[in-house]
């Protein structure tokens, strides 16, 4: 058993394994030389050789308990054939959905059109540097995608207006997304994944009201496939506002938590095991800030399953010396 799944599945609380969101990106020299060198966002996630070699330089640097896929959440309506673009300064830019053509997409089509993520995860599980480490695959929850889908851009603080408009439009993209979303976790599995993480980075943008339509359902079936394939599955619903509410519903086998959870509240209110919390912004203080922000989690989660991890992805700024410092952090404590 990798330390993760000891956390997950046993409820190991003598371990704390530590991996970071986005640790596979762009506050590394390394990725970003071969970034300059691959304009195209989408065609360097699908080249195999180096989606797999991204995977695992922070690996070579960190004593990390994970390695994560080098991919993208927006893989997924790529492989349905929606124009996904990022540029520069900027985030994704996606096309226009035909819904027609995307009712008609086979998981074959699907399969062909994104495969190499599927050989690049094969390529880094027979790697000796994730010999006992995790390696996950991960999704974009519906409701996250459905909102890139609709929005065609990152929504930033709000919805676009209208943005519920055509109810059986989306109603269809949901249920293209479920049949999808199986799918692709499915494959990840099958080519080596052993943990799914599912990324809700816009569950906070939902009123009360509509969570039951859009988080609760949808997510809950998911997680209840990935339990069917018995794999652990942590769950990020970024920023909603009753995490207790939504482990009780959606039951994750782990949550993580972002910057903004009072970390003592939850672990009055949650009792599966949890992951991540630390502000990305911590790492770009100085190191006796991060050592006293960082061990202000492990002692709060001492006696709690609790896997060291971010409470967003690492930003781009952040010098890899304290990404360094805080692994040994908390490898030491
Ligand atoms: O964690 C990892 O290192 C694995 C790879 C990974 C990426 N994106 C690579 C990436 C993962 C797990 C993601 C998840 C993802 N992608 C999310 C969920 C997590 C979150 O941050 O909320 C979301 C919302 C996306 C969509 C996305 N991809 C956006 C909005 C952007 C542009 C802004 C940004 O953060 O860079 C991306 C681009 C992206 N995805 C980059 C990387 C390394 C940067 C690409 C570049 O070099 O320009």
């Amino acid at each position: 058993m990798t330390p993760i799944q000891k956390v997950i599945t046993n409820k190991d609380t003598k371990i704390n394994p530590i991996w970071i969101m986005r640790q596979a990106g762009r506050y590394l020299p390394e990725f970003r030389e071969i970034r300059k060198l691959n304009p195209n966002f989408i065609n360097l996630c699908l080249n195999e050789k180096l989606s797999s070699e991204i995977t695992l330089q922070p690996l070579k640097r960190f004593n990390l308990d994970a390695a994560i896929i080098f991919s993208d959440i927006l893989i997924l309506p790529y492989g349905l054939n929606q124009k996904v673009e990022f540029k520069k300064g900027f985030g994704p830019i996606l096309g226009n959905i035909n819904i027609n053509e995307m009712n008609n997409i086979t998981e074959e089509n699907f399969i062909k059109k994104i495969n190499p993520v599927y050989e690049a995860i094969k390529k880094v599980k027979v790697n000796n540097l994730v010999k006992n480490k995790s390696t996950i695959g991960f999704v974009g929850a519906p409701w996250t995608l459905l909102v890139y889908m609709i929005n065609q851009q990152s929504p930033k603080k709000k919805l676009i207006n209208n943005f519920f408009k055509n109810k059986s439009l989306i109603n269809n993209i949901l249920m293209i997304l479920e049949k999808f979303l199986k799918i692709h976790i499915k494959n990840q599995i099958r080519n080596g994944a052993n943990v799914i993480q599912i990324f809700d980075s816009w569950a906070g943008l939902l009123e009360e009201k509509d969570l039951e339509d859009y988080i609760y359902k949808p997510t809950l079936n998911l997680v209840n496939y990935v339990k069917t394939l018995n794999i652990p599955i942590i769950c990020f619903p970024r920023e909603i506002k009753n995490y207790s509410q939504y482990c009780k519903i959606v039951n994750p086998d782990a949550v993580n938590i972002d910057y903004n959870v009072n970390p003592k509240e939850i672990l009055k209110n949650i009792q599966i095991p949890v992951q991540g919390g630390l502000d990305p912004k911590i790492l770009l203080s100085d190191k006796n800030t991060l050592k006293k922000e960082a061990t202000k989690y492990l002692d709060i989660f001492k006696d709690h399953p609790y896997i060291f991890n971010l409470g967003h992805g690492v930003l781009p700024e952040t010098d890899p010396r304290m990404v360094e410092y805080l692994v040994q952090i908390v490898k030491n404590y």
